[in-house]
């Protein structure tokens, strides 16, 4: 398993764009087995959760091709409908072929996906979605087994006891563009990714109101056909980068920023000290150039994360490290999921003062961070351990990149052309999670000494 070796200090300056969004990438994807024509998506980010979507889906009867960062996707054979645990378990987000497939090819068998990293993730409310639109569930070694012959539309309410549900709502709106008649979703989750997966559904066909507001309308049409589809610029990465430039007190312009889908981050981030400002007010502020500059004492603040609009959980932990950096105590609130905090001691091990109580962490902002061996067992927690690594002094050995590589492309690249000191170590190189130090053979020594 790689690690990122970083020697923190460097400002970072200079000019980067964002790609397209992993977290829309996949239930965009999973809908082109929703029609036997061609789907072409342009801006699709190079990633393995990509490439592991890619091969499910090519187990599914799909030919999918890959040129830059252009996909082609068309479904060849339409009798498959297993997606097997051996990927299911690489990647949860697979689950979002459920709908699709069980609307077009009237059954589906998708290995249940476990747990995750940081806790429970059930998919409780993607099953009482796909129900309520008529489809027989069953559990069977593992697997989720769902049937019907045609689904059919239905008032469907999709609140959980944490607000509602991106991927459910994904599932549960692609299923219901095919049932007959009239689906309303109620308590929709009105995240972008939702919005950007309505567009693609209707390019196909589909006739969907309402996304990205809590109630979406569906009318059920008999078909839906190819189309061509832009992928969204992804507001976690530019979120990730715009924190990225805070942590170094550095000046840095980012193009392809969805400036209007982070207006939670950017508030919170103004009361701290970091000012993201849009370069050119001509462009659409969904996909604008912006400058991110930061005062010199960084100011502490209190955010709760929440469904979209509020502040993403996705980037709780990067901001966390960069609020170990702020004059004062700052209070950060975990909605979501209340046990993401696994780079809560990792940040401590390198100099941050952290109190955890339950879902809430209380940072006492420190002067600077000492670098230090870490890891994280998630996407975002290791993004969080690579950022405090930027601005702390000395070196940051961060292993399991492959984590990383889950959500951000050539991380290590694109912070280098900002001028960040830091390098991938490749597995061969790492023993226990350190890399291997090159030392001068003994007998060499000797001779030297004389
Ligand atoms: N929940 C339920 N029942 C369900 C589904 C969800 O109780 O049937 C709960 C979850 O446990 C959680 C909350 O509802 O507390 C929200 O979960 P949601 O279903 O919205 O999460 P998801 O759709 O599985 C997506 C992103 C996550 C992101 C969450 C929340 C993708 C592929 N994943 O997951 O992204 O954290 O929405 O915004 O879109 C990441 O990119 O690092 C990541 C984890």
């Amino acid at each position: 398993m790689d690690a990122f070796s970083i020697h923190g200090g460097q400002r970072l300056t200079g000019s980067i764009s964002v790609d397209g969004s992993k977290n829309a990438s996949l239930p965009l994807l999973a809908a082109s087995l929703l029609t036997n024509e061609t789907v072409t998506y342009d801006c699709v980010p190079e990633l393995s959760d990509i490439a592991n979507m890619g091969r499910l889906l090519e187990e599914l009867g799909c030919n999918v091709s890959r040129t830059d960062d252009k996909v082609t996707v068309i479904a060849v054979d339409e009798t498959k409908s297993h997606a097997r645990y051996d990927i299911v378990r690489t990647m949860r987000a697979s689950v979002c072929v459920l709908g699709p497939l069980l609307a077009r090819r009237g059954e589906v068998r998708v290995s249940m996906p476990g747990g995750c990293a940081f806790g429970d993730r059930p998919i409780d409310l993607h099953l009482r979605g796909l129900e309520a639109l008529g489809a027989k569930i069953e559990l069977d070694g593992g697997n989720i087994i769902a049937r019907a012959d045609r689904l059919q539309g239905a008032t469907i309410f999709l609140g959980g006891p944490f607000g509602s549900t991106v991927l459910g709502t994904a599932n549960v709106m692609s299923a219901a563009t095919l049932a007959k008649g009239r689906t309303i979703i109620e308590s929709a989750a009105c995240e972008p990714e939702i919005t950007d997966l309505a567009n693609l559904l209707n390019a196909m066909g589909a006739k969907i109101s309402g996304a990205g507001t809590p109630r979406i309308t569906i009318n059920g049409v008999e078909e839906l056909g190819g189309a061509t589809h832009t992928v969204m610029p992804d507001r976690i990465v530019a979120g990730t980068w715009a924190i990225a430039a805070a942590m170094t007190n550095g000046d840095v312009e980012i193009e392809r920023f969805p400036l209007d889908h982070l207006l939670a981050v950017t508030d919170v981030l103004s009361t701290v000290g970091v000012h993201v400002n849009q370069t050119d007010t001509s462009q659409d502020s969904k996909c604008c150039t912006v400058q991110v500059v930061s005062e010199r004492h960084l100011k502490p603040v209190m955010f709760t994360t929440q469904p979209f609009p509020g502040f993403p959980t996705d980037l709780q932990a990067q901001m966390m490290a960069l609020l170990c950096l702020s004059r004062g105590n700052s209070i950060i609130t975990e909605k979501i999921y209340p046990e993401r905090f696994m780079h809560v001691p990792e940040l401590s091990r390198m100099g941050a003062k952290l109190v955890r109580q339950g879902a809430t962490v209380i940072v006492q902002g420190v002067d600077h961070l000492v670098g230090a061996p870490v890891m994280a067992s998630d996407l975002r927690a290791s993004a969080s351990l690579v950022l405090a690594g930027l601005a702390a002094e000395g070196e940051t050995i961060v292993s399991r990149v492959y984590h990383l590589d889950r959500g951000y492309s050539k991380m290590e690249k694109v912070l280098t052309e900002l001028g960040a000191n830091i390098k991938r170590i490749p597995d061969d190189q790492i023993i226990d999670g350190l890399p291997i130090v090159e030392t001068v053979p003994a007998k060499k020594l000797v001779q030297t000494n004389r």
